[in-house]
């Protein structure tokens, strides 16, 4: 389906050319005075200077062609040459009764859809869920959806990092704990057992100590250090440790990503790109890519174009141990290898955007994507407290994740409960619903790129720029559609006030606002846009007498229209990952 603005602006293509001007002329843009129009085209200010005439000639002899033309309602030529135009109320309904009616809205998938990797979470096993993977899997889902809907096969990989030195610290603080394991002992030859010797609990008592202590203690660090190496050459018992480490730590994240409407189609991680580091490494090595630098094994990245330096990546260091980056080269090899994306998506951390540079350059380099496939770090901002730092609880530490969705959504049961609404079973529910809403909204409100505040009052409002007042807009047009009855089949008709128009015309706006959040990752443009269309909403809502209207034609045409909207604002609020609840 064409949008509105490309049929308009070819009616006003025709009227130049029928006018005697080039049809180039007439491209059409929403108004930026709603006072006077609400579209304008000034294309006969540069076609003033083509056809040497003074603008407003051109813009009456335009206007005279339009006249007649069913689109509009109002063709105005205003000086020095603009045309102010308003569109037809039957035009309108006609245009979207489409939009109601065709699949997706009308939105055209995207011709070149293809198939999409995002990584996006890349949570650390064994380190508890903080903050600064919430808005990994806050936005990654987001644009993963957003993918989707425009027409890509996607494939959301969370990219656990599980082959890292956090692993040889729990073992190494588990040897000290309970020595008698037969994980420990070299000599054991029977299977291992089925039950890990630690609960989720334990693992997030271990870590942190672990971690702390091998700060201090020069001879645990040094075992831990080694304990990786044995695990990451395959020493049985540390191998059998570490399955259990991630099938728990797996089974906790899982909880946690599905409270918040995560899900991923592939848990992979680091450990399982390392069988395919060595061939590629190989490979680099036997097409001379790979250099020596400092006794390191570098790729040399830097462009003759490049402003700045951009330092080789690292391949391999003089011990012979790999990195981050080689892994995630190694990741690009595998994916390629499993789904030949179109496209890797990676929503992660924007401090990592070098390391993201050196990968990708290396990755062309090394042939490991063809030219045509697209790479591209999304990096995010930092979010922070009310101070300005990064988000911290009351007493400084980094917070978890569960701590945070645990006081959202305290703070908000406390407002539903308040609420004569929901009663019994219903609050949980719903409450989780606000809850989620009140901290992706939040969010993803902010371009991804932007650090933001972290603020609980705020997000949390059922007024204002908030998810819940997105919820609390669809809630309030489902309970008139519940009253009402049938609605689903009801055909738009032309609007019979003006803020059912502006209602009307901020629904042909949806095509543009996806297009944005998909052209550029950015899902804070549907955020802006449902804000919009719910401010309209509830404006002919307080406006239009919608159950009590005597009139039954009118009242099926209001009633058709709230139920385009609220459809709408469903599909939008699922691109961002979140849904509404029965009753607030
Ligand atoms: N685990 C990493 C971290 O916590 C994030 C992984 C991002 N993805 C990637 N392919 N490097 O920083």
């Amino acid at each position: 389906m064409d949008k509105l603005l490309t049929i308009i602006s070819e009616h006003v293509s025709s009227a130049f050319l029928a006018a005697g001007y080039e049809s180039s002329y007439g491209r059409v843009t929403v108004s930026n005075r709603p006072d006077l129009c609400e579209y304008q085209c000034n294309g006969a200010m540069p076609a003033a200077k083509a056809y040497h005439k003074a603008p407003i000639q051109i813009a009456n002899d335009v206007a005279v062609q339009l006249r007649d033309d069913a689109a509009f309602s109002e063709v105005q030529a205003a000086a020095p040459g603009f045309l102010n135009l308003r569109l037809a109320p039957a035009f309108l309904a006609k245009y979207l009764e489409q939009t109601r009616t065709a699949p997706r809205f009308g939105v055209a998938r995207d011709p070149k859809a293809g198939t999409v990797v995002v990584d996006y979470g890349g949570a650390n096993v064994a380190k508890p869920l903080h903050i600064g993977h919430l808005r990994s899997a806050i936005i990654g889902e987001s644009i993963k959806r957003i993918q989707h809907f425009f027409g890509n096969e996607t494939v959301g990989d969370t990219h656990l990092g599980d082959w890292g030195l956090q692993m040889g610290l729990v073992i190494a603080a588990l040897q000290d704990q309970q020595p008698e394991l037969c994980y420990f002992d070299e000599a054991y030859t029977g299977e291992y057992p089925a039950e890990p010797p630690f609960t989720i609990s334990d693992l997030e008592r271990i870590y942190p100590a672990a971690s702390a202590r091998s700060k201090e203690d020069e001879a645990f660090a040094r075992r831990a250090h080694d304990a990786t190496y044995e695990l990451q050459q395959g020493r049985p018992g540390y191998m059998a440790l570490w399955k259990h480490i991630m099938a728990v730590s797996k089974a906790d994240l899982r909880k946690n990503y599905d409270k918040l409407g995560v899900s991923f189609e592939v848990w992979l991680g680091e450990s399982d790109a390392q069988p395919y580091i060595p061939p590629m490494l190989e490979e680099m090595r036997q097409s001379g890519l790979l250099v020596e630098s400092e006794g390191a094994q570098v790729i040399e990245v830097q462009e003759p174009t490049d402003t700045k330096e951009v330092p080789p990546c690292i391949i391999m260091k003089s011990d012979g141990a790999t990195l981050y980056a080689t892994t995630d080269l190694a990741t690009i090899r595998q994916r390629m290898e499993t789904w030949k994306p179109d496209r890797i998506l990676y929503v992660v951390d924007k401090r990592q955007s070098l390391h993201f540079e050196q990968v990708f350059r290396a990755a062309r380099k090394a042939g490991l994507v063809q030219p045509e496939t697209e790479l591209r770090h999304i990096g995010y901002g930092t979010m922070n407290g009310k101070d300005g730092k990064p988000f911290k609880t009351r007493a400084g530490g980094a917070m978890r994740l569960e701590t945070l969705t645990n006081e959202i959504t305290d703070f908000v049961r406390a407002k539903v409960e308040e609420n004569t609404l929901v009663t019994g079973d219903d609050v949980a529910d719903t409450t989780a619903k606000i809850a989620l809403a009140a901290l992706k909204y939040g969010d993803l409100m902010n371009a991804p790129t932007k650090d933001y505040i972290f603020d609980m009052d705020r997000f949390a409002a059922f007024e204002g720029n908030t998810g819940p007042y997105i919820l609390y807009t669809i809630v309030r047009i489902k309970s008139i559609l519940g009253r009402y009855g049938a609605w689903e089949e009801l055909p738009i008709t032309a609007p019979e006030t003006p803020e059912a128009k502006d209602l009307m015309l901020a629904l042909t706006r949806l095509p543009d606002a996806l297009e944005l959040a998909y052209r550029d990752c950015a899902p804070n443009a549907i955020c802006a846009y449902i804000y919009e269309l719910a401010g309209f909403a509830n404006k002919f809502y307080h406006e239009t007498r919608i159950l009590t209207e005597e009139d039954a034609e009118k009242q099926k045409g209001y009633i058709a229209l709230i139920g385009l909207t609220k459809r709408v604002l469903e599909t939008c609020i699922d691109l961002l990952g979140f849904e509404a609840p029965e009753k607030m």
